[in-house]
């Protein structure tokens, strides 16, 4: 089968000023059709540009990125992003945030009852009913995030790319939203591309986790996880396996750490 993604000997340098920035080297790496794939890496090598390059948002110095079996030209329309930094727009509420994707390209065809009720619906489905009307300023990070997640998921894409979303939320906070995730991700064959800097919350949620190196970025491991499906967010850690799991991805990122690089 094609993969949905395929990154092949991707490079990527970045020029500022006199600065050049070697962020990606030689990546090569596939996203089966479905799967739920985790990267995680120290900070600053590459994460967030494997996923801008995914979205079509910039174009690599070297290699190709595919989609389906297509090398990407532009803006991929067909994947969703959640980025890293919160980017709803301050004056629109929340139903008018999640409204948004629907009013570009083919889904401005919808009706308006049909855009109605799959706002309501996503709204829903991310636990944010009763908050349609506040601005984002007025809601929590953790809400935020899951306005951010209801208008990427109302468009219902094929793939879903997430850069770190719970990355500045409590511990607790954190596994209450893995958990979501996965209840709706789960048994969807819907494709999941997860960046995190968190090796329990990756293997948590992946089937595959890609470890990178520190900038610039190269694949440094890849380790599938057979964990049980459904997966308990908040046992998953006293399950058998799971320990080795994380001691070999952990041996993997630490000689980064040793070369005193931050995770
Ligand atoms: N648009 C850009 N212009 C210049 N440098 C950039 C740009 N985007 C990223 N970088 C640099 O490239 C490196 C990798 O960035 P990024 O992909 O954001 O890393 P990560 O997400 O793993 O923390 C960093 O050193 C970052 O400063
Ligand atoms: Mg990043």
């Amino acid at each position: 089968m094609t993969p949905i993604l395929e990154f092949r000997d991707l490079s990527k340098v970045f020029f500022k000023g006199e600065q050049r920035v070697h962020a990606l080297a030689h990546v090569t790496a596939e996203v089966e059709e479905g799967e739920l794939l985790a990267i995680v890496g120290p900070s600053g090598c590459g994460k967030s540009t494997l996923l801008n390059l995914s979205a079509g948002l910039m174009e690599p110095g070297t290699g190709e990125v595919l989609y389906r079996g297509q090398p990407l030209t532009r803006v991929n329309t067909q994947v969703s992003y959640v980025t890293q930094k919160d980017n709803l727009l301050p004056w629109r509420i929340v139903e008018d945030n999640v409204a948004l994707p629907l009013e570009l390209g083919a889904h401005a065809k919808l009706s308006k009852d049909d855009r109605r009720e799959r706002i309501a619906r996503y709204i829903e489905l991310v636990g944010l009913t009763g908050f349609e009307k506040h601005y984002p300023s007025e809601l929590s990070g953790g809400m935020r995030k899951r306005a951010q997640l209801a208008r990427s998921l109302v468009y219902e894409p094929d793939v879903l790319l997430m850069d770190e979303p719970f990355g500045a939320l409590d511990a607790q906070l954190k596994l209450v939203l893995q958990a979501e995730l996965l209840r709706m991700w789960e048994g969807t064959g819907k494709t999941l591309v997860f960046v995190t800097h968190d090796l329990a919350e990756a293997i948590t949620i992946a089937d595959r986790v890609i470890v990178m190196s520190s900038r610039p970025g190269r694949i440094r491991a890849i380790e599938h996880i057979d964990l049980p499906r459904p997966r308990d967010v908040f046992g998953i850690r006293f399950v058998p396996g799971f320990g080795d799991y994380f001691e070999r991805l952990w041996s993997a990122l630490r000689e980064d750490i040793h070369q005193g690089q931050e995770v």
